[in-house]
């Protein structure tokens, strides 16, 4: 369903839940995971499972969690190569929170 319009730049390799994925330098996170088919990028308590929606930052709904940094918007950050990735889980039950 998704795919690279532009003619690629450099190839580099990030990590979903240590999963090795290819992408682009200068590719969103968002672009890269829905291009590999993960729709579900966190879960919270009251939420359920949720993925990238807007693409511009707005429904926080593509939150992931990035090198040990929690509750990132995988909409508004640039993939880097090594760069981990996993699912961000907010137990906290309000969906939208930065406290995981
Ligand atoms: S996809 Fe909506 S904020 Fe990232």
């Amino acid at each position: 369903m998704f795919r690279q319009l532009d003619t690629p730049s450099s190839e580099i390799t990030i990590f979903w839940e240590d999963r090795p994925l290819s992408a682009y330098q200068g590719e969103l996170v968002a672009a890269v995971l829905l291009r590999h088919g993960i729709h579900s990028t966190h879960h919270g308590q009251s939420t359920g499972s949720r993925g990238p929606y807007c693409m511009m930052g707005v429904c926080f709904d593509c939150l992931v969690d990035v090198d040990n940094q929690k509750a990132i918007q995988a909409c508004q950050i640039i993939a880097n190569d090594g760069m981990r990735l996993n699912r961000h889980m907010n137990m906290a039950g309000t969906g939208h929170t930065h406290d995981a």
